[in-house]
């Protein structure tokens, strides 16, 4: 908006560029000053919107410590955004190793809460004796060694986040406690009968099915309905493909010792990264990676560094349809990761058409960044 006035009253225009005019000029118009208003405006148009496209690539391709580009973690990017800006408790869902305890991470930094503690819990390797004391504290003499009293993880998350990690382990007496501790943020220390306020953040995370727990009654349906107000699933990295690569290079640069020039990954290195199915996900490719950078010598890190072969693990079942839709689905990825999401010619390496290509993509729930 270029503003043209007949009043040369210059707050006026002082309050017209305040509220978001480009520019202003006075009556009458001269079609020179015009001309170069108009190229002015034309080129600051042109930077603002390449700064926010350069910005956007640099958002899309990661988020705080988290790499990827795929259209899944796009989503748990624009996930992890909006729900920073809450205190809803967010339930994350993943097998083990693809970031869920990154992503709880990314959510308390992004928050008002993140000069205050992250706290986190492992309820799975905690003995069940020991847990209540560990999540709500003890008094003194609460029981035989309680020599002194002793804040539990809950009250040390105060004004920050408590993240309830494997939370799917805990034991039916304590998700009785913690669902009751959820209802007013109220707690009891072990043996104490005071009352103690505090102000936490609950995250949670599980790799376990956690429809199946409850639907075998061995997690609460209200305790689960309190802690997954918003729930957050990220996908194995079998099914997005084509992250691996980009979090690989981002482990080379991570573990190159400083002031070294990170290597490059040589194109057969990359071809095995992308073939394997990584059933221990990024966990297991950081490991790869941190090994294949100290062992490598040359200036790329070469497939014999990765010491990767295609995997064919055994069968899990001899079911003829569950075999197939296995090496379908393998075959579908490794034809997608070859040809760089070209959907046209990984469907032509399949010997499938395109809609049949799409069809199993679908069913496969295979995500991927067409090219
Ligand atoms: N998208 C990602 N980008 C970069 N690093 C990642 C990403 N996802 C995970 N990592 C790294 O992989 C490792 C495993 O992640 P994390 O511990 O968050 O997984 P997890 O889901 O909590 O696993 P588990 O269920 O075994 O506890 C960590 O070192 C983490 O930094
Ligand atoms: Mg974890």
């Amino acid at each position: 908006m270029i503003v043209v006035t007949g009043n040369p009253d210059r707050r006026a225009a002082l309050e017209a560029i305040s509220r978001g005019a480009h520019d202003f000029f006075t009556k009458p118009v001269d079609i020179e000053e015009l001309k170069a208003i108009l190229k002015r405006a034309f080129y600051v148009h042109t930077l603002e919107s390449e700064y926010k496209a350069l910005q956007q690539r640099l958002e899309t391709r990661s988020f705080g410590e988290l790499v990827g580009a795929s259209p899944v973690m796009h989503d748990v990017f624009s996930a992890i955004r909006k729900v920073s800006t809450t205190d809803v408790p967010v339930l994350i869902t993943g097998e083990s190793g693809t970031g869920k305890e990154l992503v709880a991470r990314a959510i308390h930094s992004n928050s008002v809460r993140k000069d205050k503690p992250f706290i986190p819990i492992n309820c799975g390797a905690i003995p069940e004796n020991l847990m209540e004391s560990e999540l709500f504290g003890y008094e003194k003499g609460a029981f035989t060694g309680a020599h002194a009293q002793k804040k539990g993880r809950i009250e040390l998350a105060d004004g920050g986040t408590l993240f309830l990690d494997e939370v799917g382990e805990l034991p039916l007496q304590l998700q009785v406690k913690l669902l009751r501790f959820l209802q007013d943020f109220r707690l009891n220390r072990v043996g104490g009968r005071q009352t103690i306020e505090v102000d936490v953040r609950v995250i949670a995370a599980t790799n376990r099915d956690i429809k199946k727990l409850l639907s075998e009654g061995r997690f609460r349906e209200d305790l689960y309905y309190r802690l997954a107000v918003v729930a957050v699933d990220l996908p194995p990295l079998r099914k997005r493909r084509d992250d691996v690569v980009l979090i690989a290079k981002a482990f080379v640069k991570m573990h190159t010792k400083d002031g070294a020039k990170p290597k490059s990954i040589s194109q057969e290195a990359i071809e095995a990264l992308n073939a394997y199915d990584w059933p221990g996900n990024v966990r297991e490719l950081e490991n790869c990676i941190r090994r294949a950078v100290t062992l490598s010598e040359g200036p790329s890190i070469t497939a014999t560094d990765i010491g990767l072969e295609p995997v064919q693990p055994a069968p899990a079942s001899f079911n003829l349809k569950a075999a197939k839709e296995d090496i379908e689905l393998r075959m579908i990825n490794r034809a997608i990761a070859k040809n760089e999401g070209n959907i046209s010619k990984a469907a032509d390496d399949l010997g499938l058409t395109r809609p049949t290509l799409y069809h199993l993509l679908k069913k496969y729930n295979i995500s991927f960044k067409e090219a």
